[in-house]
């Protein structure tokens, strides 16, 4: 169990993955008349009849405008949206709903965060973040330190892909002013042992910020356990739709930032004198939100409720310890990202073979995997090289599929390397 491991201690619907194959109904299909065995789902995950429903019937029965009053479809549609603003709070163990914000994913929400932090940052300030971050925790710090005169530090990580703590504790110290790391990395599927670095990054009075993107389709996290100050993720790698995600605040830290985007349901009053700001969470809020698509980020939640979350965890690390058995049966194959606490995400690369070589071989035997430098330019260095096939696994992959991921990379290693 990993320090924010599931949550979840109600006896829940035990997990099988044939029957829950069967919620998705993109799964049974053929590619190149094969079966599809998708293995992309750190890029992005699919979606269960239960959110596509979800959405259809709140277009069909309830789409309005929300908290705009006037009306009966304007109060259903308002429900539903702050209903999922409810789910999410509970999903993330959060103190109240003022600390939800919406935005358009995990990328957003780090910008907005960035942006509303100017203020607190002078010139030498640091911000530290670390060799195994996505562009997107990278870029919006860079483009922040720019306009402040603050230093982008990293933390180094191990030849195994785990967070070298001699360098973090180096690094960290009385000019930090932010931390921002990722919970679990999109490359290496290691799980960071967030909770103590939080609480390490605490005593120097430093503001946190995680990145929960590859996290919350595998462990449920807990805000007041982590105690982080943000931690933000997008609904379409939850088994959620696109265009929208949720970041959560500490509630005193939203209160002291300045909005991000003004117009609509973020102010409280206009006047060419004077504007006011709304409450929390609405001065995070300009505009006609993703009403839909919160409705099926609450859907998707209510979804993954159904299951015992430590099963499907069990389920999970056994595609994890299955692929990890058969990678000496490809020849030349070489795992980049071997911590002791990993999700399942496996990248790597095979001796004589292009990345993206292996992905349209593996494509063309019905497999989808991600191939590249998946946003993460500075870890593809730190490796020399650059890209990697990537396969990334969900609760809804079987065993089978790992045998078939491992058959079809013999073959295309037999063939083409
Ligand atoms: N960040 C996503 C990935 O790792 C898109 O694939």
């Amino acid at each position: 169990m990993t320090d924010l491991s599931v949550a979840n201690t109600v006896a829940r619907q035990m997990f099988d993955v044939e029957s829950v194959r069967k919620d998705f109904p993109i799964l049974s299909q053929t590619v190149h008349g094969k079966p599809l065995v998708y293995l992309d789902n750190g890029a992005s995950s699919q979606k269960p009849t239960a959110v596509l429903d979800a959405m259809d019937r709140y277009y069909r029965e309830m789409h309005s405008n929300v908290h705009r009053g006037a009306h009966t479809l304007g109060d259903r549609a308002t429900a539903a949206f702050e209903g999922a603003r409810e789910t999410v709070r509970e999903f993330l163990n959060a103190r109240s709903t003022r600390e939800i914000i919406w935005t358009r994913g995990t990328t957003e929400a780090i910008n907005l965060i960035a942006n509303g932090l100017a203020g607190k940052l002078k010139a030498g300030d640091e911000i530290l973040v670390s060799f195994m971050e996505h562009h997107a925790n990278i870029v919006p710090w860079q483009m922040l330190a720019e306009r402040t005169g603050a230093k982008v530090i990293p933390v180094q990580v191990t030849p195994q892909g785990e967070l070298d703590m001699d360098s973090f504790d180096s690094l960290l110290g009385e000019n930090t002013r932010i931390l921002a790391l990722t919970h679990v990395s999109n490359v290496l599927g290691t799980v960071n042992p967030v909770q103590q670095l939080v609480a390490k990054a605490r005593k120097f009075d430093v503001i946190t910020v995680i990145d929960g993107a590859q996290a919350v389709p595998h462990y449920q996290p807990d805000m007041q356990a982590l105690d982080c100050d943000f931690y933000m993720f997008s609904a379409h790698k939850l088994f959620g739709p696109t265009g929208i995600g949720a970041l959560y605040g500490r509630e005193s830290m939203l209160e002291a930032m300045p909005p991000y985007q003004g117009g609509g349901e973020m102010i409280e009053r206009v006047s060419f004198e004077r504007t006011t700001w709304n409450t929390l969470p609405y001065k995070f809020e300009a505009g006609t939100p993703a009403i839909a698509e919160a409705v099926g980020l609450g859907a998707a939640i209510d979804y993954l409720n159904r299951f015992d979350r430590a099963a499907m965890e069990r389920a999970e690390q056994e595609l994890l310890a299955r692929s990890n058995a058969l990678v000496e049966t490809v020849p030349g194959m070489e795992l980049i990202g071997t911590a002791a606490n990993k999700v399942p995400v496996i990248s790597f690369k095979i001796a004589g073979l292009h990345p993206s070589d292996i992905g349209t071989l593996l494509d063309q035997q019905g497999i989808a995997i991600r191939t590249g430098h998946h946003c993460a330019m500075p870890l593809m260095d730190f490796y020399g090289v650059p890209g990697t096939a990537r396969a990334s696994f969900a609760f809804y992959n079987t065993l089978d599929e790992v045998e078939q991921l491992f058959t079809a990379l013999r073959k295309i290693q037999r063939l083409f390397a």
